[in-house]
């Protein structure tokens, strides 16, 4: 991933918010379902397949804009739709934003997504809050050539989730009578859904939700220097907990349905952090 290209969406980007007048210090980026925050944000809209050097998203409720602007008295770039490996795109490309927001100027970020719930304790329509993730897929964004200027080799993942943003989203669910779930998210790479015995082995290996993505986004983040916050939704029991089918329907459909309790939850903690 070349400096140059980046240097582009930068300059890109610099120039169509110039007018704002501000420096975004949040990242957010929405998953499956949850991308509405982001028509609440007061600023600028743009395609990624408008930003050079920006992939496009192919996926139903993965709109696809980068959105820069004020929300909650905060200055922000969200991601309204992110890439997924199983696209077809690189990891190189998938993280790329992340790199970006980075240059911009981003020093916290909140990761959403879309997730089934592994814990026979979750119910479809939680929010789980990650404290940790397992990559399963052999998969690494940072396989390759070190960029220097973002970070080290060998980054340390001891504290991928930051604790203090954990504590702020539980008091934030607190004082908004949310109930949110802790747990461990585990990346797969689709885009079939798991298998029963995948998902009975996944339960031993202490994972309390899967999904698609996340992992790659955040490894890039903690290897900038990028502070992370987590948040699954829990959309779905994952396979052979209930005796049905899985369908992405049912993803979009329970992250609808609980977009207002979201949106709610990730303003409180945008006005906090
Ligand atoms: N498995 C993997 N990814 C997902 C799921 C699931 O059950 N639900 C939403 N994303």
């Amino acid at each position: 991933m070349s400096t140059e290209n980046m240097k582009k969406s930068v300059d890109y980007i610099s120039q169509k918010m110039a007018h704002l007048g501000i420096k975004p210090d949040t990242g957010i980026i929405l998953g499956s379902g949850l991308g509405k925050i982001a028509d609440e944000i007061n600023g600028i809209k743009s395609p990624y397949s408008e930003i050079p050097g920006f992939k496009s998203s192919t996926i139903e409720g993965h709109t696809g804009n980068l959105v820069i602007g004020e929300f909650c008295s905060k200055n922000i770039v969200t991601m309204q739709g992110r890439l997924h490996f199983y696209e077809g795109h690189s990891l190189a490309d998938v993280v790329y934003p992340v790199r970006i927001m980075k240059l911009l100027g981003v020093k916290n970020l909140i990761v959403t997504n879309a997730a089934g719930g592994i814990n026979k304790e979750f119910s479809p329509g939680d929010l789980m809050i990650i404290e940790d993730h397992i990559n399963l897929t052999g998969k690494n964004p940072l396989i390759g050539e070190n960029i220097a200027e973002f970070g080290s080799r060998f980054p340390d993942m001891s504290d991928a989730y930051n604790k203090n943003f954990i504590t702020t989203a539980q008091n934030s669910a607190r004082e908004l009578g949310i109930i949110l779930r802790r747990g461990v998210y585990a990346w797969v790479t689709g885009p079939c859904y798991e298998t029963p015995a995948e998902i009975r082995m996944l339960r031993t290996l202490g994972a309390d939700a899967v999904g698609m993505s996340t992992v790659p986004e955040v490894i890039t983040a903690r290897h900038a220097g990028i502070n992370v916050l987590g948040i699954s939704c829990i959309t779905n029991m994952a396979t052979g907990i209930l005796d049905q089918p899985l369908s992405h329907r049912e993803v979009i459909e329970t992250a609808t349905r609980v977009e207002q309790k979201f949106t709610g939850l990730v303003k409180k903690i945008v006005e906090k952090i």
